[in-house]
Formats: structure tokens, C-alpha cells, sequence
């Protein structure tokens, strides 16, 4: 066992459009830090939190970070006491995955410190549980905060993700505005029935954007986003969401949606020059409905939680 570990996880988009659940990807730069330390005792404690304006919890139960950390050691069956420090780069409620990624950074460090009983991909559900705890029972975030690149949830209960290939030079624009939005939030304003239309069309384009990625098909990944569920239940939620993708694409994106449950929103663009103009074209949408915000640009195949 090791005096402590310090890991980061990065910021995802899950959802990626019309994924809802069932797709995420991990960014570049952005994301949170965890220390984890050995303590005398048993259990987990949470003795530092910054970064968050004093909104998050410092009990271990009730923070993502503790949480999943706590269930790391369960699943682990070792019995030790850790302090643990959180770090947060990613702004709360803002749909970048911030709670996964205090989960994933938690998780990851808590496993080396005890020796590396678990492999990256058995602290999915750790986190997957933290993830319960505070908004829904989804791994679209904790997956790929935890392997990188791009990532399918086929399912949770049992757990299957699969690793989907990213086309070479994929990058994205993503553009956080300042409004807090909670993912209960916005998963309570989603439909428990969708038509039969609204699925087959879903079906169609959650297909159809599978097979753009591994075929390197950008010209099919562009027509592949439109949602008919989930990202017109929650458009009013977010001003000036229809703008900013309009917006996006008027200045050059592949394609945009929602990133999770928002209010951040990301587009598909060609290369890093594109995506630069676009996040501008973003953020000025956004600046239109009253919202300042900022772009980070991104590559698409990014490399998920690991030690620092
Ligand atoms: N798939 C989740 C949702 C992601 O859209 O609610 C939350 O970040």
C-alpha cells in the first residue's frame, strides 16, 4: 500500500445528442482532482473540498467522491481508514460530468492506494452508485471519466460498455454558460412514454452514428444528432439552446446537441480551427440569451482518469 495517491478525471459528454444514457466521451484539460491519504481507522473521510464555494457536502456519504470511494473499498474487500481531499475543476451542475469525475478520481486513487486490487473497468459501478446517489443510475459519464476515448453503455445492470473508435481528427467545441442546471432537474422533465416514431427515428440515428464512427464517415455523423426524446424535453430549460446549436452550425460544426444533462453544449467539428469558431459562434449565442460563457476545445479520443 502506498502513503497516498493523487488522480485526476476528466470532464465528458454523455449523451453526446441522442445517446441519452447510453453514450459518452472524455475531454481534454478539464476535470477533478482527488487525494487520497492512509488514515488510522477505518472508513472514509472527507477532509478537504475546494474549488466549490462550500456547496459540497463533507460527509462521505452524501459526496460522489466518498461514495464511490467507499464502495471501491467494499468492493475490494479491504478494510482501511483513507482521508480524502477533492479538488473540483468542473463547475457543479453545469452537464460536464462533475459528479462522475469526483467519482472516477476518488474511485481510482482509493484502488492504487490499497495496492490495485481492481482493474479501471471494476470501478465503473463504484462510481456508477455515487452516481445514484445524486442524480440517477447512469454510467454514460463514470465510463468513459474512468477509460477514456468514447464509450457505449450497453447496459448497467449487468454492467457492459463497450470502447468505440473516435475518427481520426474529431474535435469538439464545448461551451459552458454560467447557469447551474441539476441533472435531477433535468431528468425529471424527460417523457416516461415516447411514440413510436420518436424510437424508431432514435433507433435509426443512434445506429447510423455507431457505424460514422468506426467508418470515418463525418458527412453521415453530421445528420445523425437530431433527437426526437430527449433533447426537446430540455431545451427550455436551457436558454438560448436551440440558438447556440443553430449557431454552431451556421459557423462550420458537423453537428450539436446538449452535452449530458446541461446547460453545457458541444459540437462535432472537423479540426481544432473549426471548433475554435465555433465555440466563438457558441458563446455569442449564449451572450444573445443573457448567459455569459466560455468554450473549451477538445479532442475526441482523450485519455480517461489517471495519476498525477
Ligand atoms: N445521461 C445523463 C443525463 C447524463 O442526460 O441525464 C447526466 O450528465
Amino acid at each position: 500500500m502506498m502513503g497516498d495517491v493523487t488522480a485526476f478525471a476528466p470532464a465528458t459528454v454523455a449523451n453526446l445528442g441522442l445517446g441519452f444514457d447510453v453514450l459518452g466521451l472524455a475531454l481534454a484539460g478539464i476535470g477533478d482532482t482527488v487525494t487520497a491519504r492512509l488514515a488510522p481507522g477505518t472508513g472514509v473521510r472527507m477532509v478537504r473540498i475546494t474549488g466549490d464555494n462550500g456547496a459540497l457536502p463533507m460527509e462521505a456519504e452524501r459526496n460522489t467522491a466518498g461514495i464511490a470511494a467507499i464502495a471501491t473499498l467494499r468492493k475490494a474487500d479491504v478494510r482501511v481508514g483513507v482521508e480524502l481531499e477533492l479538488m473540483k475543476g468542473l463547475p457543479l451542475g453545469s452537464g460536464l460530468g462533475s459528479s462522475a469525475a469526483s467519482a472516477a478520481a476518488a474511485a481510482f486513487a482509493v484502488n492504487l492506494l490499497v495496492g490495485s486490487p481492481l482493474r479501471k473497468a471494476d470501478l465503473i459501478l463504484p462510481c456508477v452508485e455515487a452516481e445514484e446517489a445524486v442524480s440517477g443510475r447512469h454510467a454514460d459519464n463514470a465510463a468513459p471519466a474512468l477509460l477514456g476515448g468514447l464509450v457505449l453503455v450497453r447496459s448497467v445492470d449487468p454492467l457492459d460498455v463497450v470502447r468505440l473508435p473516435v475518427p481520426e481528427g474529431l474535435t469538439l467545441a464545448v461551451v459552458t454558460p454560467v447557469f447551474e442546471l441539476a441533472t435531477r432537474k433535468s431528468r425529471a422533465v424527460l417523457p416516461k412514454e415516447v411514440p413510436l416514431t420518436s424510437h424508431v427515428s432514435n433507433t435509426a440515428n443512434l445506429a447510423a452514428l455507431v457505424s460514422a464512427f468506426y467508418s470515418n464517415d463525418l458527412a453521415l455523423l453530421a445528420r445523425c444528432l437530431p433527437d426526437a426524446i430527449v433533447t426537446p424535453a430540455r431545451a427550455g430549460l436551457i436558454p438560448g439552446c436551440m440558438d447556440v446549436i443553430d449557431s454552431a452550425l451556421e459557423a462550420g460544426a458537423l453537428a450539436s446537441s446538449i452535452s449530458g444533462s446541461g446547460p453545457s453544449m458541444f459540437a462535432f467539428c472537423r479540426s481544432v480551427r473549426s471548433a475554435s469558431d465555433v465555440g466563438m459562434a457558441m458563446v455569442a449565442a449564449f451572450q444573445r440569451a443573457g448567459l455569459e460563457a466560455s468554450a473549451v476545445i477538445s479532442a475526441g479520443d482523450c485519455p480517461g482518469v489517471r495519476r498525477v
